[in-house]
């Protein structure tokens, strides 16, 4: 995989489709310089944000479809406007710049959630699955993808420190990895427990349960397998990627494994891109482990 740098010429124009090839593969779009995601004074303010309970509110996250902030400590309503009217801000202007610059999504694609954060992550103490220093590949528990896949754009906003992201083997070869670990390839692997049989059953009858399918209960196990095998993540072959103080990327987080070493106050949208509007769906990780399995694993939700 490589970082593909995009400079401020190209703000405004679409992505090749080379371009969306190396991402939807694997690659991180990377401007060294950023968009203009946020102004120099609400970057100035929110890195005075001190959260109180680190271990907790891993971040600020702002829903966009709802324009509703949650996570913040902050209890002076001003200040807590404050940071709203901030996260807002950046949410609209990352939709705005992706939806020109990756506009075969945009059309189809499902707005996510923004988030803010402001804590450092070397040496932050969560458990071993929230582990941020560790390599692996995003799924959301509680918002299953159904084999859509998760794009995000990040903005680094401390004012002079970089943040320092390993990359490891592309998700073809780790899905192959852990398939027998995960029982990718077992029969069994794709029948449902009784645990899940009545998910669906209570999703059906519109209670609040999270109905996942085979799909999202494999990329939780490799995460959580990933998390788990020390020597793994000890051994594996690594890139380094530096992030500098007000540069952005925007990578497929579902299908970039990544790992963050190092970093302190973070900006960062996300996108929930359908199957159908890829220009390489065989790429994504659905087709992937589908290959591995043998048999489809969701339907586009
Ligand atoms: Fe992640």
């Amino acid at each position: 995989m490589a970082r593909i740098t995009l400079r401020a010429e190209r703000f405004g124009t679409e992505a090749t489709e080379a371009e969306y090839g190396g991402l939807e593969g694997g690659d991180i779009f990377y401007f060294p310089e950023s968009p203009p995601l946020i102004s120099d004074d609400d970057r100035a303010f929110l890195v005075t944000q001190k959260q109180i309970d680190a271990s907790y509110h891993k971040n600020v996250s702002y829903r966009p479809h709802e324009d509703r902030l949650k996570g913040v400590d902050q209890e002076d309503p001003a200040q807590r406007a404050r940071v709203h009217g901030i996260l807002r801000n950046y949410s609209r202007r990352a939709i705005a710049f992706m939806a020109t610059l990756l506009n075969r999504y945009a059309a189809d694609w499902k707005i996510d959630y923004a988030s803010f954060r402001p804590i450092e992550e070397q040496g932050r103490r969560v458990s071993l699955h929230s582990r941020n220093d560790l390599l692996h590949f995003d799924n959301f528990p509680n918002r299953p993808s159904h084999g859509d896949r998760l794009l995000r754009i990040f903005t680094n906003i401390h004012p002079d420190r970089e943040r320092v992201w390993v990359t490891t083997d592309p998700f073809e070869e780790l899905a192959g990895q852990f398939a027998d670990r995960v029982g990718l390839n077992r029969p069994e692997g794709l029948l449902e427990s009784g645990k899940h049989l009545s998910a669906r059953v209570a999703a059906r009858l519109g209670l609040p349960v999270v109905d996942r399918p085979p799909y999202d209960r494999f990329m939780l196990r490799i995460h959580h397998a990933m998390k788990e095998d020390a020597e793994f993540q000890e051994s594996c072959r690594k890139d380094r990627w530096e992030f500098p103080a007000g540069s952005s990327w925007v990578v497929f987080t579902d299908g970039t494994s990544h790992a963050c070493l190092s970093g302190q106050y973070m900006l960062e949208q996300t996108f929930i891109v359908r199957r159908s509007s890829l220009v390489f769906p065989e790429k994504a990780p659905i087709a992937v482990l589908e290959r591995l399995a043998g048999h489809p694993l969701a339907q586009s939700a």
